[in-house]
């Protein structure tokens, strides 16, 4: 069975049991200031999880294309990816562990054949605050699954949040136990990855086992005080990795030989001239930064040296580093650009990738030729330099992106030295710690917590975008926006820098509908009522037929000198919007915009804040 059969099974058979397929967010998510990536399929439904209604309703499936950055230092053997694509379903407060159980297993062991006896699954061991799940342990054991077949673990392993185990949670996020369904491999022992080790089990990761799908039984929420508390919804969120299903269902653990990467390697080896299965390590790392880095620029990231453009630099550099250690210092690094047009064709025709092969090209080979500007201005760099220690080694590998060997391999040629290992190491893990410090630092104060300042500025980011078509007409149209704790940013279509005067005919307008504390609403429209009621705003989810919508101020009357005077049931503001949004504008506070500058031809950008009254 191929990927696309896979795929589409899982989507009918849940299809079939009442839940309604949703479109995959971008991985870049809009209005979502709190991770870089979109890792995982639950979280752009977080409001949903929380409560709020879906336009679909309560049984919702769809496969997300995700992205895990952290996980970038693993990639180089046979299945470990930055990008996958998690197939998931989901219930609002529906269904709970029963039917989730049952149908997971119904959908392994009948739809995708997998035979009974490879399934382990993993359950909850328990904790001081949440009771060990015999209820799940039940259920698998009235499916057949045998006590040797079932573990029980803490809550390093069998808990799931976006943040992990619940010390680690930040309060307002929701979490719960959850447990796995792994598949075991035979013909792991010829495999050069996998280690067996005499107290071997599901989870440790020696290869041997791989984890094929987790449902997560989303039911606490934590609390500033540090206690977790009970969801009014008990929530079921799966999620299974469509590589790893793939590798599972094929009985072959190289994701990297099935049909999700055959035409990105066939790429790679033509471009290179090597073959796959002689540097299986540098290939699968390039397979997997093309695929990635073509996920990211259709999502409309571009390299840059902040955010999501910074790591779209490092996969990109990676990958031409990689290359250049395959086929020695090449010119061609600028054909890198024709391996990501293979991943167009892999994803032809499953709608999940759509962006045109010549401007994917023009990104990837912009940036390459960057790229090869900095490796002479490297290579000059290190001309300079005498002798060679690790932390030197490091900055280079930082500045640059030469790894240590290309380094060690250049000194050697000079006579200058030789370089310490162990302290490039040091310098190494240093900077990784600093990273996920980072990383991880993105989830405190944003909406992932919902916090109340996060949501306010949203609601404000509502009114500004309205104020700003009444002040400059209607030709201004959100192009994105971020939100964090301390401050909004908006960007915007306009041809030209606003006036002071037109900044400040704005901000009052928005402080006037914050002070007039007009009433919030959410509505659940058909998309063509949302569209007559000339709802504005982003709107990506193609297929939905019933949408999201926020309204400011209903019955609201507009300014006689607005230039925006089109009927909309009486709101000031209506947007497509997912939220969460303060109930009345009065809250707000007052707001300042503190700068109005161009982030590209055609797109300005303001940067507000709440301030004091
Ligand atoms: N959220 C869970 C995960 O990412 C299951 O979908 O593993």
């Amino acid at each position: 069975m191929d990927s696309k059969v896979i795929r589409q099974k899982f989507i009918d058979f849940f299809k079939a049991r009442g839940h309604k397929e949703i479109a995959a967010a971008k991985l870049v998510l809009e209005n979502d200031p709190t991770t870089l990536f979109t890792s995982s399929g639950m979280q752009p439904l977080v409001p949903y999880l929380l409560a709020q209604e879906h336009p679909e309703g309560k049984r919702l499936v769809n496969s997300q294309p995700c992205f895990r950055a952290e996980d970038i230092e693993e990639v180089g053997d046979n299945r470990h990816t930055t990008f996958f694509e998690m197939l998931g379903n989901w219930s609002l407060g529906d269904y709970f562990k029963e039917e989730q159980l049952n149908w997971c297993w119904e959908l392994l062991t009948k739809e995708l054949g997998l035979p009974k006896e490879k399934l382990y699954v993993s359950l909850f061991e328990g904790d001081k605050s949440v009771p060990k799940d015999m209820e799940a342990y039940d259920i698998w054991k009235s499916l057949g699954v045998a006590d040797d077949h079932i573990f029980f673990y803490g809550v390093d392993k069998n808990w799931w949040s976006r943040s992990g185990p619940p010390n680690k949670m930040p309060p307002g996020e929701i979490g719960g136990p959850d447990s796995e369904v792994f598949f075991e491999f035979t013909q792991v022992p010829d495999n050069p990855y996998a280690h067996y080790y005499n107290d071997c089990h599901p989870n440790c990761n020696c290869g041997r086992f791989l984890e094929i799908g987790n449902s997560v039984f989303i039911q606490y929420q934590k609390q500033e005080d540090g206690s977790l508390k009970e969801l009014s919804q008990k929530n079921v969120d799966f999620g299974g990795g469509l590589e790893r299903l793939v590798a599972a269902v094929n009985n072959n653990l190289d994701m990297f030989e099935s049909d999700l990467f055959s035409k990105i390697i066939n790429s790679i080896e033509n471009i290179s001239g090597r073959v796959y299965q002689d540097i299986t390590d540098n290939m699968s790392i390039i397979a997997d930064h093309v695929k990635a880095a073509t996920f990211l620029i259709a999502s409309g990231v571009t390299p840059s040296n902040k955010l999501q453009g910074y790591v779209l630099r490092r996969l990109l550099r990676r990958v031409a580093v990689k290359f250049n250690d395959m086929c020695g210092m090449t010119d061609n690094i600028k054909d890198l650009a024709e391996i990501a047009t293979s991943v167009i064709d892999t994803y032809e025709g499953t709608g999940l990738l759509e962006i045109s092969k010549t401007d994917l090209k023009l990104v990837i080979t912009d940036e390459m030729d960057r790229f090869s500007r900095t490796l002479d201005r490297g290579l000059k760099e290190i001309e300079k330099i005498d002798v060679i220690d690790g932390k030197k080694a490091f900055e280079l590998y930082q500045t640059f992106g030469f790894p240590l060997e290309v380094i060690k391999e250049i000194f050697k040629g000079k006579g200058k030295g030789e370089i310490n290992q162990e302290e490039f190491e040091e310098e190494f893990k240093k900077h990784q710690e600093l990273s996920r410090t980072a990383s991880s630092g993105m989830f405190k104060g944003g909406l992932a917590d919902h916090s109340e300042i996060v949501t306010k500025y949203h609601t404000a980011t509502h009114l500004l975008h309205q104020a700003l078509r009444d002040v400059l007409g209607p030709q201004v149209f959100q192009q994105g926006s971020n939100i964090t704790a301390e401050r909004l940013r908006f960007d915007f279509s306009y041809d030209r820098k606003m006036t002071d005067e037109e900044i400040k005919h704005t901000e009052d307008l928005v402080n006037q509908r914050i002070k007039e504390d007009l009433k919030v609403d959410h509505m659940i429209v058909d998309l063509d009522k949302a569209k007559q009621m000339n709802a504005i705003g982003l709107f990506d989810e193609k297929y939905a037929d019933k949408v999201s919508i926020y309204g400011v101020g209903p019955g609201y009357k507009l300014d006689a000198g607005a230039k925006d005077q089109r009927a909309r049931g009486g709101y000031y503001s209506l947007e497509f919007c997912g939220g969460p949004h303060v109930k009345h504008s009065g809250i707000i506070g007052r707001i300042k915009i503190t700068k109005e500058e161009a982030t590209s031809a055609g797109v300005r950008r303001i940067r507000a804040e709440i301030v004091l009254n």
